[in-house]
């Protein structure tokens, strides 16, 4: 491809799980692609970056979503801008201003660079479906959609597990959506469930140490699943399909708002289960989640992201568990 006819996306956060998955993709499919990281000589947490820039055209720049104009080098001449980086410390000691703050103010400090680059067509914020879910809901039976926002008022007087990521990825999603409107912005926020499945990143501290955390027994990872998963229900994606499901949404220009995606809704019981069964190697504790429903109370629907035109490509937990529990392996989380 030439490089005229080359297309440009930002991706912050090129450490990261998700964003290193969807660095290789963009990568594969002809983009050329920029990435933020706090600190590039940390070869610890980039060497994967050295490796994907032998699949195509990738640069690296410094930036901290704390920094005001940290990203306008990285952004400038883009097309896309996918703002995958985020506060994740969901132990925070301060929580409000280390998650919630941080989250809001640092997703404007690259919109603003979005602005100033005046190239960016359409700019990918990746949410989370705690956005959407984390809300009381009584009974059972409960499918959300787009339309469901998660509960603010309710999260920050119970102040449940987790409660502050939830309540920050509510927060800058409203304050994305204002900026993008104020100034003539495409925005659309993507909200992944549980994402699984192996990425080049080669240090991961979000969703796969946490599921993984079943077959290794880690006690703190353990807590965290059952916080994430305090409801029961558990819905997941690949970690491909969500990246698919990105840049799909970035092309498509009739796509406008918020889209979940989310390919299989199940329990954390039911995951116990099916890894004890698939996996008797390891010494899998099913009865740790003693008390929590065996059915999903509360579905997340990705219709409208199909009704678009995407199509997932993985929908069973065989095929998620196969590439992720390799993955694992490779990290160090699990034994050879
Ligand atoms: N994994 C999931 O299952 C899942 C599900 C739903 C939504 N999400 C969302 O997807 C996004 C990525 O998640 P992930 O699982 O890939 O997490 P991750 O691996 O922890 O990636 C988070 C990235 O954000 C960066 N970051 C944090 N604070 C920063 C700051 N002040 N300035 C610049 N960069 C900063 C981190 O850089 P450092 O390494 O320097 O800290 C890291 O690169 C997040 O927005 C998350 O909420 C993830």
């Amino acid at each position: 491809m030439s490089a005229v006819e080359r297309k440009t996306a930002c991706v912050t956060g090129g450490n990261g799980y998700i964003a290193s998955a969807l660095i290789k993709m963009l990568l594969e499919k002809g983009y050329a692609v920029n990435t933020t990281v706090r600190n590039p000589d940390d070869m610890e947490k980039n060497s994967h970056l050295k490796d994907l820039q032998k699949l195509g055209p990738l640069k690296v720049f410094r930036a901290d979503l704390d920094e005001e104009g940290s990203f306008d080098e990285a952004v400038a001449g883009c097309d896309y801008a996918f703002l995958v980086a985020a506060p994740m410390n969901i132990n925070s000691e301060n929580p409000e201003k280390e998650m919630i703050e941080a989250g809001v103010q640092g997703t404007l400090n690259v919109m603003r660079s979005c602005v100033k680059a005046g190239t960016v067509k359409r700019v990918i914020l990746t949410s989370s479906v705690a956005a959407v879910a984390s809300r009381p809901l009584q009974g059972d039976g409960h499918v959300l959609d787009e339309d469901s926002w998660s509960d603010v008022e309710y999260l920050t007087r119970e102040k449940p597990p987790a409660w502050a990521y939830s309540v920050s990825k509510v927060l800058l999603e409203k304050a994305a959506c204002k900026f993008a409107e104020e100034n003539n912005i495409s925005l659309i926020t993507v909200f992944p469930v549980f994402t699984l499945g192996a990425a080049p990143t080669p240090v991961t501290r979000t969703s796969v140490p946490t599921v993984l955390s079943l077959l290794s027994g880690d006690e703190v990872q353990l807590k965290n699943l059952k916080g994430l998963a305090s409801t029961g229900s558990l819905a997941v994606v690949a970690v491909d399909d969500l990246c698919r499901a990105e840049i799909f949404l970035a092309e498509k220009e009739s796509a406008s708002g918020r889209y979940i995606c989310s390919s299989l809704n199940t329990t954390v019981v039911a995951l116990a289960r099916f890894v004890a069964g698939k996996y008797p190697q390891y010494n899998v504790k099913t009865d740790c989640f003693e008390g929590f429903p065996e059915k999903p109370k509360v579905c997340c629907s990705s219709e409208k992201l199909i009704r678009e035109g995407f199509e997932f490509k993985c929908t069973n937990l065989d095929e998620i568990f196969d590439d992720l529990v390799e993955y694992g392996k490779a990290l160090g989380i699990l034994p050879h």
